[in-house]
């Protein structure tokens, strides 16, 4: 199985059309409405998560370049939006990635048939989507955790770096 197929289930619309003034987490998009278009076929997967206050979406960040290990391809390693270090790709939650899966916790506010409103988008408009799942406490819920090299990232830097608003860049 050294190749996989994967279909778009639906495409998110966002407010976001450029990449450098996109947030860089849903915590960092706070309010940021948009619409999760769930194509017709799919409407049926989605009964029942109205009973959700949040979802997780999973999807294909389109428009970024993909990461391919050498020797033929780049080191494997990015620089975060939050810091200046080089990192492990693996270690990153960077666009530029070998498979370039993206997985951002929305609010969801209501659907409408197969139409979702949600909030707090970090993604760019067009974005295919390949997979819903509901977010719950009891199964992602977890404290006491430890945060790697994101723990040095001050506050100040952390919203100035993940909002990416005109006035804090
Ligand atoms: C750091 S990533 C984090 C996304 C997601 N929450 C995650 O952890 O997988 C967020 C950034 O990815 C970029 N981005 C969002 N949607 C994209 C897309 N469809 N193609 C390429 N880049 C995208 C934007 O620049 C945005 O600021």
């Amino acid at each position: 199985m050294d190749k996989l197929v994967l279909e778009p289930i639906g495409i998110i619309h966002s407010p976001h059309t450029e990449e450098s003034a996109t947030p860089i987490q849903p915590v960092c998009a706070e309010g940021t409405r948009g619409r999760v278009e769930v194509f017709p076929q799919y409407n049926e997967g989605l009964d029942g998560v109205e009973g959700f206050s949040h979802l997780h979406l999973i999807y294909w960040f389109h428009r970024a370049e993909r990461l391919r290990p050498f020797p033929e391809g780049q080191a494997l390693k990015v620089v975060p939006y939050l810091d200046d270090v080089p990192r492990g790709v693996f270690a990153t939650r960077s666009p530029r990635r070998p498979n370039p899966l993206g997985l951002s916790l929305v609010r969801l506010v209501e659907r409408r048939g197969a139409e979702l409103i949600v909030e707090d988008l970090d993604v760019l408009d067009g974005t295919p989507l390949l997979d819903i799942k509901p977010y719950v406490e009891g199964f992602d819920l977890r404290l006491g955790t430890r945060g790697g090299w994101t723990e040095n990232v001050s506050e100040e830097t952390f919203r100035r770096r993940g909002t990416r608003r005109r006035d804090e860049r």
